[in-house]
């Protein structure tokens, strides 16, 4: 019996030892990613002033999500808090007490286009790979915008990220580090010209697929919490296979599908809704244009 109590006690001792050690490397795995520094060779973006631009930068804080992750002043706040996962708070963006006052146009150009720090840290969840196809002008509109924003005090508390967090991201399951998600040495995109055109929708529905996936199919979104619902399949063997273009335009108008389904609050309807009628009809024409394919095969 003694013996038996010994090798119990060994084996749990044992297996404690080796749960240890697991964290451990998951800690020093996770933390060297994250702490890694970057040299970015950041392009120059010419900044205007006019009100045009500031207008335009106005309007792409808005389709792109710049508000719905930084909160609508744009002084950000908690993005994430989930109990296995970790919290993560959306930076503040205005030159007020927390926030970004001392950004350079260099460093706005890192920050959004490389999802890298002035410290050359990489920034965590903030969807550079998306807005790295940001065209110079956009960009440029979207920074001029930025100077121009009142001033909030907040003081966002460190990032937190958690065991399941930190396993999730090194199982490749969360993309915690868009940083390396972008080629940063690579040609930049070519730009596409302003128009109703399937190509111009291509380039206003980047920010799409971070939710509906890179092939627009839908299923359930990578760390999102457990109770969203999943993203729609987008391509034609979704639902929009049965909406007209009216119909389109008007879900997002109106927060109703043609079957008379809410969006739900999930899905940003009310940012994408923003849009003008031909940047909708562009993207209508990209979905479109769209193959087929499976729901959740992303
Ligand atoms: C899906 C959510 C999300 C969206 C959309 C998003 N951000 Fe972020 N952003 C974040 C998070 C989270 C951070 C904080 C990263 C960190 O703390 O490491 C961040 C950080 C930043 C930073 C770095 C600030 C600093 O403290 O150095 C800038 C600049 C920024 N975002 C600009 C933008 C702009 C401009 C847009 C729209 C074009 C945008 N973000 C859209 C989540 C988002
Ligand atoms: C933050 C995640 C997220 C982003 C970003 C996002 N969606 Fe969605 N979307 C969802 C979710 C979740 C659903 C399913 C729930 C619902 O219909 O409200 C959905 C549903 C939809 C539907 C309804 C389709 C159907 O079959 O009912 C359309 C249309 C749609 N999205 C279009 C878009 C477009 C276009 C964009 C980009 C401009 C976009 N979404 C960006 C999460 C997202």
């Amino acid at each position: 019996m003694r013996k038996l109590l010994k090798w119990i006690g060994i084996v749990l001792g044992g297996l404690v030892g080796l749960f240890i050690l697991a964290f451990v490397i998951v800690l020093i795995a996770s933390n060297s990613r994250m702490n890694k520094t970057y040299d970015i060779q950041v392009e120059t973006v010419a900044v205007p002033a006019d009100a045009e631009a500031i207008a335009l930068g106005e309007h792409l804080a808005v389709i792109r999500g710049c508000t719905d992750c930084h909160y609508k002043n744009l002084g950000g706040g908690i993005f994430i808090d989930d109990p296995a996962l970790g919290t993560l708070y959306a930076a503040n963006l205005t030159p007020g007490e927390g926030g970004i006052g001392n950004y350079s146009d260099e460093d706005w150009v890192r920050a959004i286009r490389h999802g890298v720090g002035p410290d050359g840290k990489p920034l965590l969840w903030m969807p550079a790979q998306e807005f790295y196809y940001l065209n110079d002008t956009d960009l440029g509109a979207l920074i001029a915008y930025l100077r121009t924003i009142t001033a909030v005090d907040n003081q966002n508390p460190d990032n937190t990220l958690r065991p399941l967090g930190r396993v999730l991201f090194l199982a490749g399951q969360l993309d915690l580090l868009p940083v390396e998600l972008i080629d940063h040495e690579g040609s930049r995109p070519p730009a596409v010209a302003v128009g109703v055109t399937a190509e111009y929708g291509e380039y206003l529905a980047v920010g799409c697929t971070g939710c509906h996936g890179p092939g627009f199919s839908g299923g359930p979104i990578p760390g999102a919490p457990p109770d969203w619902p999943p993203a729609a399949n987008l391509t034609p063997s979704g639902h929009l296979a049965d909406w007209s273009e009216d119909e389109f335009l008007a879900a997002f108008r109106t927060g109703v599908k043609p079957t008379g389904e809410q969006f739900t609050e999930n899905m940003p309807y009310k940012a994408v809704g923003q849009m003008t009628d031909d940047e909708l009809k562009a993207v209508w024409l990209f979905l479109q244009s769209l193959p087929s394919k499976e729901t959740g095969n992303r």
